[in-house]
Parts: C-alpha cells; structure tokens; sequence
C-alpha cells in the first residue's frame, strides 16, 4: 500500500489502546482515523491526541466512523464484537488481541474469516512467539516430563488463566499429540490426588502492574527445564499489533497468524 493505511483502534483509552497511541504519534504507515471507547466511557467527546483542539475524538460506536482499511482491537468481549460487524460492513481487516472469548464469540470470529482479513493473537510480542516455538520443541522431545504453566498479571487483569498461558498449552499440548481440553488443570484445591501422567496444570499469580510473565516448567526425575518470557513494557504488543495491521491491510479473506507475518520480517 503506497498511502498510510487508515486504522481505527477499539478500546482506545484502555491500557493497550494507549500504547497504540503513543507509537502512533511517530508512525508514517498509518492514519488514525476513528477511535473508540466503551459507551459509558469517560472520555467519550475527548480529543484523542491532547492539544490537537477539533481533530479526532474518542468515539463509543462505530456509527461516523470514515472509510477505513485495518481495525487494531484491545477491548474486550463486546468491544470486539462492535468492530466485528463493523469490519464485516465496510470489509476492513480486524486485528484483535482482545482475550477471554467465549466459546459463541469464538464461533462469530471463524464465521467472519470467510469475508474478512482476520489476525488474532493472544500476545504480540516477538518474544512469546519464540517461546511458543522452543515449547513445541520441548514438550515434544520430553514427552513423559511434567509440565506446568505459570502466569503473572497485573491485578486488573480480566481474565484467568491468560490467553498468552492457554496459547501455550495449546501448542504444547498439539505438540504431545493430544487436546488442551484433554489434559488441562486448571485448579488444584482440597484432596486432589496425585498429579494424573500427562497433564498441564496452570497456576495463576494477579497483582500490582505486572505487564506480563509467561514460564512453562517441564519437570523431570532430577531435573527440570524452565522457559520463560517477561514483558516489562506494553509497547512491545503495540509494536507488534502494528506491524500486524501494516501487513494485513489488503490482505485476502483468512484467519492469519503472527507466525505470517514475522516470516516475512526475516
Ligand atoms: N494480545 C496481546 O498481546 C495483549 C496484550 C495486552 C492485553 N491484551 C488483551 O487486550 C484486552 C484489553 O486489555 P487492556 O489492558 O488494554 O484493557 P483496558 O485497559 O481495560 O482497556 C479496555 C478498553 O476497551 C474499551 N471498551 C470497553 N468496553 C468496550 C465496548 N463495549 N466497546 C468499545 N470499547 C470498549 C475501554 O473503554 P473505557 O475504559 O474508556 O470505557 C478501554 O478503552 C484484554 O482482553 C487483554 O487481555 C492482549
């Protein structure tokens, strides 16, 4: 695409919608063209970028906004499903990082893959991506080791365990021949029992500001393997959600992956 491709960001005063924001400010590839925020939201009517007196305000729906080519959406549930008909309207790309779907939610997105560009991710980071990759390796070549997923969030986290822990007991699991929905633990409280052969627990810790902490442990006898990945910065979604909607912008109809794209960075 020769001109800058016009983006709209859902959940835009949220805490990744600000991180959008801020590398916007910097970023010849786009033009913000229509923001929005939850219908109650405090900063409805706001000006989006502070000092930019008329130009663009927050907006709670999806009812002026202009031709656009790419949706970047970190709101949550109902959020999402706003900028989904919306992309299905005007056929806009979505990319959604939004996690905590439900199983209906779910079902609308791969319905919507048939008529628009779609590139989901639970975590946009580089980082995590390679994680995902070294865990396959790894779950693969110790099969009969335990494994076990850790994840830290900040205390207003949503949802439990993180979308970025269940991606990886997806890939860990696909890896090991079997389903998540198989295998997994997700709470271990009273008289349990032993751990059952096979099986992925998930532990969860909440609190503070903790961006984002991810570590798969693989225990054996006498040894154990431990992968991990910290965000400190939220930019490093952002920059990854980006670069994501720089490259699906004109994109064909699909569910595409961070994977497609970061094989192109290379
Ligand atoms: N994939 C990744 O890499 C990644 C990274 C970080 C977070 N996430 C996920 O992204 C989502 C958002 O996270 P966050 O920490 O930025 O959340 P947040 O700080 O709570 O922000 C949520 C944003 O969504 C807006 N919103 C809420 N309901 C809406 C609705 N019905 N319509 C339109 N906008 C609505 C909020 O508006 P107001 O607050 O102004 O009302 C706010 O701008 C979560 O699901 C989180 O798990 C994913």
């Amino acid at each position: 695409m020769t001109r800058p491709v016009r983006l709209a960001i859902s959940g835009a005063s949220g805490r990744m919608g600000r991180a959008l924001l801020h590398l916007l400010g910097e970023d010849v590839r786009f033009e913000l063209v229509h923001a929005v925020v939850s219908p109650g939201s405090t900063h409805a009517g706001q000006p989006v970028f502070a000092g930019h007196g008329d130009s663009l305000r927050y907006a709670v729906d999806w009812t002026h906004a202009p031709a656009l080519d790419v949706v970047i959406d970190f709101s949550g549930a109902a959020g999402l499903a706003t900028a989904l008909d919306h992309c299905r309207v005007c056929g806009a790309a979505l990319v959604s990082g939004t996690t905590g779907l439900d199983a209906a939610m779910e079902v609308r997105l791969a319905d919507a893959g048939k008529h628009i560009a779609i590139l989901r991710a639970a975590n946009f980071s580089l980082g995590v991506a390679v994680l995902t990759r070294l865990l396959r390796e790894a779950a693969a070549a110790l099969p009969d080791w335990d494994l076990e997923i850790v994840e830290a969030h900040h205390s207003r986290k949503q949802d439990a365990p993180s979308g970025t822990a269940l991606a990886l007991g997806h890939a860990a699991a696909a890896a090991r021949h079997t389903a998540l929905e198989q295998a997994a633990v997700y709470s271990r409280e009273g008289q349990t029992g032993e751990r059952v052969d096979g099986s992925i627990g998930f532990a969860v810790v909440r609190g503070g500001d903790i961006v984002g902490e991810h570590t798969a442990v693989l225990i054996g006898q006498g040894e154990r393997l431990e992968l991990g990945h910290r965000a400190t910065d939220r930019s490093i979604f952002a920059r990854g959600a980006l670069q994501a909607a720089h490259w699906l912008a004109g994109h064909a109809p699909g569910h595409w992956q961070l994977d497609d794209v970061i094989a192109t960075l290379r």
